[in-house]
């Protein structure tokens, strides 16, 4: 390592057997080129070391960074660093901007600006690169690799801001090398409270700009003080393409779910439930108690419907059906004469691939959160045509209408009572609209069918890759022009 690169890599081995770096080395002093792939690599985990030596192999050796290279053709560069191989929300929205980004280039006969990636903001999961479709993969790998001039690049810094220059936590530094020699630093990031933290007012206001997702963003940031002039709308795309229902037949979710509530359905019964679907990370933030409540208060086993939940731990047990069961015993709802209405978990893992099969499966989706940064199950369930009830607060309200869904009222504003953002205030959406939604929609299929229609098209309209990308390559554009 030289004593550049040791200079800004924080890390920490207590935990890793093996560090590789992927980071950046500095062979001239204006000129870096992202040389080899950090890799926090977990004991247990011997194939991913294989599956990243590939990676590694393939990178240019350090005595070639002095013949002539692709800096010449297209002299700008964005440096998109985020989670890209560890899963979760900012890693799939950051993997939706770059796919977008990189078809939207292929389609430009001279584009002003090269692509590349580095990984930063959380920590590397095999699972999850494992899981990649091969294209992916490699189309990482070679932008892993694009050479581009400090000078001369326009660093993307996609992570909750303590992982911002200089890091709270062990992680490579975004920007890597602190805030002056870049061309631009922009911070990408999103909260689902009303408000900013002090600490993440001030990091914010160092970059020179910050990429929020929606109107109640821009105004949430600028209310807890970040500069107004700084603050850009920058919407996130959804793959279109990928989750379209004319292209996919129903997950089998009868037997991926583990029945906790209500009768099982025989496997012979001709008649059709109705589905109701929720994806969600179970912590008190996604309302699953409110979603409980209402659907248990307002449905019991003769009203033909079942409630499948999607979820996944969140700094919790797995043991979700004896969590329900307790919350149900706890809050007193008195069971049905006829007994309670059929509530469903999935908490095995459900592939990416399979995901457009599962939204396909279900009849309506609904998911009543306290608050939310973007909510990308519910764009991807009205990309997929389903009707959507959802609360009508944060995130949301940048794409919920009408007529493309329906918006669920909200009771209150309530504190948050514990984590980072205690004291802040989020939503309490409405127990009985909720009821009423879902009673509603259920009686209502052809207006449900209609609103989800709506939703496709608005989806299209306003958030595919080529529109998003269209206006991410016009911001970089104005940047480079200034
Ligand atoms: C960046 O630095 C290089 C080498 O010092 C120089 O040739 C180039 O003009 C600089 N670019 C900008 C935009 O200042
Ligand atoms: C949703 O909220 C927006 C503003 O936050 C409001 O204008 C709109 O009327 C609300 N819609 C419903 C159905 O409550």
């Amino acid at each position: 390592m030289t004593p550049n690169l040791k200079s800004f890599i924080i890390y920490s081995s207590s935990i890793f057997v093996l560090f590789l770096a992927i980071s950046f080395s500095f062979s001239r002093p204006n000129y870096y080129r992202i040389q080899q792939l950090k890799l926090s690599l977990n004991s247990r985990h011997p194939t991913f070391f294989q599956s990243l030596l590939s990676f590694l192999l393939k990178t240019p050796n350090p005595d070639q960074s002095h013949s002539p290279n692709p800096i010449s053709r297209a002299p700008h560069c964005v440096l998109w660093m985020a989670p890209f191989l560890s899963g979760g929300g900012y890693s799939s929205e950051a993997w939706s901007y770059v796919l977008a980004l990189n078809e939207y280039m292929k389609s430009l006969e001279k584009p002003s600006f090269k692509l590349a990636i580095d990984q930063h903001g959380d920590l590397e999961s095999l699972e999850f690169w494992e899981g990649l479709p091969q294209d992916i993969r490699n189309l990482a790998i070679r932008l892993y690799q694009t050479e581009c001039r400090i000078n001369e690049t326009i660093v993307v810094c996609h992570s909750e801001p303590g992982a911002w220059y200089p890091p709270l936590f062990e992680t490579i530094p975004c920007p890597p090398t602190g805030y002056h020699n870049f061309m631009f630093v922009i911070g990408r990031t999103m909260f689902e409270s009303d408000r900013l933290t002090s600490q993440h007012v001030k990091r914010c206001n160092r970059m020179d700009s910050v990429w929020v997702p929606t109107d109640f963003h821009v105004s949430t940031f600028v209310q807890s003080g970040v500069d107004p002039a700084k603050v850009v709308k920058v919407v996130q795309p959804i793959d279109v393409n990928f989750f379209d229902p004319s292209k996919y037949e129903p997950l089998d979710i009868a037997s991926e779910g583990n029945l906790v509530l209500g009768a099982k359905i025989p496997n012979s019964n001709p008649r059709k439930e109705f589905v109701f679907l929720s994806v969600f990370k179970w912590e008190f933030r996604k309302g699953w108690d409110v979603l409980l409540k209402a659907y248990l208060r307002e449905f019991s086993s003769d009203d033909g419907v079942v409630l499948y939940l999607l979820t996944n731990p969140y700094h919790s047990s797995r043991d979700f059906d004896n969590k329900i069961v307790q919350f149900v015993e706890d809050s007193h709802m008195e069971r049905p004469v006829n007994g309670w209405a059929s509530v469903c978990v999935i908490d095995t893992h459900i592939a990416q691939v399979d995901l457009p099969k599962l939204y396909k499966a279900a009849d309506a989706f609904v998911l009543p959160s306290r608050g939310e940064g973007w909510g990308r199950p519910i764009v991807e369930a009205m990309a997929m045509s389903l009707p959507v009830i959802t609360t009508n607060w944060s995130g949301p309200t940048e794409y919920l209408t009408e007529e493309n869904s329906y918006p669920l009222p909200v009771d209150r504003m309530s504190e948050v009572t514990e984590g980072p953002f205690k004291g802040h205030l989020w939503a309490e959406p409405s127990v009985i609209e909720l009821q009423a939604l879902m009673r509603h929609v259920i009686s209502n299929a052809e207006e449900a069918k209609a609103k989800g229609k709506q939703a496709r098209k608005d989806m299209i309209r306003r958030f595919s890759p080529e529109v998003v990308a269209g206006m991410i390559t016009g911001h970089i554009q104005n940047i480079i022009d200034r």
